[in-house]
């Protein structure tokens, strides 16, 4: 049996994510949003690329949760993408009401399910879908990681025209400025970066990754990125159902790993059909260790001003 996708939120992020995820044929993919009449034509919109993209997943657009009963994996993209001049973390009160009520509306229709949150600020609304699931820690991972190493692995490649495929990278901590990419667990096909070009350029690289969201919403000025979240979300989506078990840097509940406890924040994951199967410690140096503590901190602030 084909396994069930819902992907909440129609817009720019969760219209690609369920295009990849058809075009990849992971499953059927039910799309559902507020608006009417959106998921409804972006779906129809998505099938009949079917017959040029050579894909079978049915694709179906809703404002009926009863239509994403019984869904294997959730992914969250509702709410409201920033602006120039704004930080992720102001789209917070918003961002949290919503995310509230569609993780409690899939709690009831998708008791079994697996949530990939990608709303933002992603760290604290991961955090907000966990509590109000009551799902286990396992169960609800967050999205960032995976696009921030995907920006990271991008200008690598760019810088020394390489193919992206054979660049790894390690980006860890919240989704935001504070986010640490490790330039010691970065390579082009097993050699570490820092063999291929200078310390100080591979730092310049880190410093764009880490600005690399604010960038794009800089050059469209009406929204966020969306192709490579997009993307990152398909990813994770396919390890989970097809129990790759990939080892993807997301966002994970943590209880004392890399010492921090009881928020998540991203760190490398196995993640496999029963979700996060298993939160992998790396050896960090002093200071990769303060620089993720740190930024566990600042998702640890923002996490304190939740009105919901
Ligand atoms: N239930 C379902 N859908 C909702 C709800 C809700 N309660 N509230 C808003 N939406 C829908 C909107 O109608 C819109 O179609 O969420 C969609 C958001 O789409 P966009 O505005 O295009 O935003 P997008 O770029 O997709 O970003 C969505 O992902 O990367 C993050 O920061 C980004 O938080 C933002 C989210």
């Amino acid at each position: 049996m084909r396994k069930k996708i819902t992907v909440v939120g129609a817009g720019h992020v969760g219209a690609t994510t369920a295009q990849v995820c058809a075009y990849k044929e992971l499953g059927d993919v039910v799309l559902i949003d507020i608006v009417e009449g959106v998921p409804q034509g972006k779906a129809l919109d998505m099938m009949q690329s079917g017959s040029l993209e050579g894909f079978d997943s049915n694709i179906v657009g809703t404002n009926d949760y009863a239509d994403t009963a019984n869904s294997d994996v959730v992914v969250i993209t509702a709410g409201v993408p920033r602006k120039p001049g704004m930080s992720r973390d102001d789209l917070i009160n918003i961002n949290a009401k919503i995310v509230k009520s569609v993780t409690e509306q899939i709690v009831k229709h998708s008791p079994n399910c697996i949530i990939i949150v990608v709303s933002n600020p992603l760290d604290i609304m991961a955090y907000l879908a966990l509590k109000v699931s009551g799902f286990d820690k396992s169960r609800v991972i967050g999205m960032a990681g995976v696009l921030d190493s995907a920006r990271f692995r991008a200008f690598i490649a760019m810088e020394l025209g390489v193919s992206q495929e054979d660049v790894q990278t390690m980006v860890l901590g919240g989704h935001g400025d504070s986010m640490v990419p490790l330039l010691r667990y970065s390579t082009v096909s097993g050699i570490p970066i820092t063999q291929l070009m200078s310390e100080e350029r591979a730092n310049e690289l880190a410093v764009r990754t880490q600005k690399g969201g604010g960038e794009i919403v800089n050059l469209l000025k009406t929204g966020s990125a969306f192709y490579s979240p997009g993307s990152s979300s398909a990813q994770m989506v396919e390890s989970i159902i097809r129990d790759k078990k990939r080892i993807l840097p997301c966002a994970a509940y943590l209880e004392g790993e890399y010492g921090i406890d009881g928020l998540l924040v991203g760190v490398p994951v196995k993640l496999g059909v029963k979700g996060i199967e298993e939160i992998i410690k790396i050896d960090l140096t002093d200071s990769e260790l303060s620089a993720l503590q740190a930024s566990a901190e600042a998702v640890k602030k923002v996490i304190g001003q939740l009105d919901v």
